[in-house]
């Protein structure tokens, strides 16, 4: 991002409506833009403007940019236009072909990497986006130097590279609930992007899961729209800056992106990708609150979503995308379609889809098919299917984030100053802040006096997911299902059974479960998945057929007290372990650094803190437990 950056002299408070009409570059005193985008919204009826609020971002529209745009545009023509709209999958293009098609920006999917393999050298990132970026700046054969940028699912870290941090899933950082760490943790995953010279994260989500059957509950912050609001722009504060904070886009930060737009956890039954049926109020005051902050805090990308409002395919909805988000809203950045989430919208295929582009989506995720796609989008814009004003809208959204963010000007990604810098990936620092949010996440539902762990106690520690880098961190880790991939490659890692032998100082630590033991520890749950992959017809948890659960009652007949220790994207129904267990704890997904849990579970210098994000279902003998519950040891005591 940008090297060289001052904050303009009116610094306004960070959540006060910023006066800056410039944007947090010094370049040109704000005047107003040469060329605004054209108004291609439409007014909101009566009804609707008193539903949705104009967001003031705190980035207005900078007139140096505008008028640096303007010159731009009148130089490309349709051909370089569309190809700024396209995305494809880094294992389908190669850097010449990015650059001989113009094409503004690439991705890599989960468990996509720059050398196919998951082991591969970190430096292999770098060299990658150093190719792609000299590529689409060489001027040869009369081509315009537009710089493409390379966008990453870094949800939670830079997850698809081996050795980094790798932070709680949403649902955890929900139940801890504290924005300071949040903005630890985006400035941290910022970081660690930087190093592989990437520079735009697929993240937030700001999804309100409703439905804990949905594949994508651990995406989720909670079931409270407000605590998705303020963890939303928390993390983005972290991930992309803030001009008030001097550092907006600068070289530690990154391009964001609030998603996915709109509707996404509220679908019928919690079906991935479905319907959601609600009124225009109730979708914004339960799905729109996360829009709202982070467009209120400079979010430069919203990515549109795969599910339907009241029947609707979101990626076709003029109305949500272009009319409400950046009509009344007021979002300038660019939205970003997902991942041939166009297809999805009657009459479209992953390879032609005008009405996309029409509703508003700026930028075409289109792994696969991209030439086709950009070859009838061309024919398309000739043909007067999509307008030139529509086409001349959605490539200077794409080229404003761009310039907001330095890369026309900064130079290739190896320049910049975290590139490359490999002790960054994992570093202790960043390892400390995700171990205090796994410490804060967790949520005490049972304490019979089984906790707190003496550091002199012998202790068993095994279950499915005692050792299990992979349950410990669910989807969307190495790869997209967060499987697939030998424990060994999970670098860096501590497991939960890690965590009990740094803390047991003075006792014993096993997995032989025949052994005598003060306290077992038994770590269990859901193996990982991620999207419609994850998707339930119930919240039940099958038990009978589980060794875990069979450990934990013949744990019990010998008299050893039993700590369950719960690995999951979500409350799922285990009234039958919470009664086997004397003590139960709820651990999410925790990541890299399992052994935050012993931390806590094991006397010394942590309590409790996490609070349910989600009801917990009842699902039997009445364990029914609301958003909000969580015993402490003192609690636990009084219990
Ligand atoms: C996926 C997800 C989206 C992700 C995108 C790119 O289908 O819906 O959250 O950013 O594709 O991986």
């Amino acid at each position: 991002m940008k090297k060289s950056l001052f904050l303009s002299a009116a610094a306004c408070l960070i959540f006060a409506a910023c006066a800056t009409t410039g944007s947090s570059q010094a370049q040109s005193a704000p005047v107003t833009p040469s060329k605004p985008s054209v108004p291609l919204s439409a007014p909101l009826s009566a009804q609707a403007d008193k539903i949705w609020p104009a967001v003031k971002s705190p980035i207005g529209l900078d007139a140096g940019i505008e008028t640096r745009i303007d010159a731009l545009l009148a130089q490309m023509n349709t051909a370089q236009k569309v190809g700024q709209l396209i995305q494809p999958e880094i294992k389908n293009i190669s850097p010449d072909d990015a650059a001989k098609y113009n094409i503004g920006s690439v991705l890599n999917g989960g468990g996509s990497w720059p050398t196919g393999k998951v082991d591969g050298p970190l430096a292999g990132w770098l060299a990658l986006a150093n190719r792609f970026y000299g590529a689409s700046m060489d001027t040869g054969d009369g081509r315009l130097a537009i710089p493409i940028i390379w966008g990453t699912d870094a949800v939670h870290g830079h997850n698809n590279v081996q050795g980094a941090t790798i932070f709680p899933h949403n649902i955890g950082l929900g139940a801890a609930n504290n924005p300071g760490l949040m903005r630890d943790i985006g400035t941290a995953t910022a970081r660690e992007v930087a190093v592989t010279g990437i520079d735009w994260a697929f993240a937030p989500t700001v999804a309100v899961a409703r439905d804990i059957r949905w594949g994508r509950s651990y995406e989720s912050y909670s079931s409270d729209p407000k605590i998705v609001a303020e963890l939303s722009k928390e993390i983005l504060l972290g991930l992309q800056g803030h001009p008030a904070l001097g550092n907006f886009l600068s070289e530690q930060k990154l391009v964001a992106t609030a998603k996915h737009f709109i509707g996404d956890g509220g679908t019928a039954g919690g079906k991935d990708q479905g319907n959601t049926v609600l009124s225009e109020q109730e979708l914004f005051d339960i799905h729109g609150q996360g829009y709202v902050q982070t467009i209120g805090a400079g979010v430069q990308t919203v990515m549109a979503s795969f599910n339907s409002w009241n029947g609707n395919k979101l990626h076709g909805s003029k109305y949500m995308l272009t009319d409400v988000l950046k009509g009344k809203m007021g979002f300038d950045g660019f939205v970003i379609g997902d991942w041939n989430g166009h297809e999805q919208i009657p009459g479209c295929t992953k390879s032609s889809c005008a009405a996309a582009i029409n509703a508003g989506v700026d930028m075409i995720m289109v792994p696969d098919d991209w030439k086709a796609f950009l070859d009838n989008a061309v024919r398309q814009v000739n043909a007067g299917e999509i307008s030139q004003a529509r086409l001349d809208d959605a490539v200077r959204r794409i080229l404003r984030v761009k310039m907001r963010a330095g890369m026309f000007d900064d130079g290739k990604p190896s320049t910049q100053r975290l590139a490359g810098r490999a002790k960054l990936i994992g570093h202790k620092s960043h390892r400390a802040v995700a171990r205090q949010a796994v410490r804060e996440s967790l949520v005490l539902l049972k304490n019979d006096n089984a906790l707190p762990i003496s550091k002199r106690a012998n202790v068993i520690v095994a279950g499915s997911g005692a050792d299990s880098p992979s349950m410990q961190s669910g989807g969307w880790t190495l790869t997209w299902q967060g499987r697939d991939v030998a424990d060994e490659k999970y670098k860096g890692f501590t497991t939960v059974k890690d965590g009990f032998e740094q803390a047991i100082s003075s006792g014993t630590v096993t997995s032989d479960t025949a052994t005598a033991a003060d306290v077992a520890v038994i770590v269990f749950g859901e193996t990982p998945y991620a999207e419609m992959e994850g998707d339930l017809q119930n919240t039940d948890f099958d038990l009978t057929s589980s060794a875990d659960f069979k450990l934990m009652q013949s744990l019990k007949a010998r008299n050893i007290p039993v700590v369950a220790v719960f690995l999951s994207g979500r409350p799922r129904g285990v009234d039958a372990a919470i009664q086997a267990s004397d003590a139960f704890v709820a651990a999410w997904l925790p990541g890299s650094e399992g052994g935050g849990l012993a931390d806590v579970l094991v006397e010394g210098d942590y309590n409790f803190k996490g609070k349910l994000p989600f009801d917990w279902p009842a699902n039997g003998s009445g364990q029914y437990k609301p958003r909000g519950y969580g015993l402490t040891y003192t609690a636990a005591a009084r219990q």
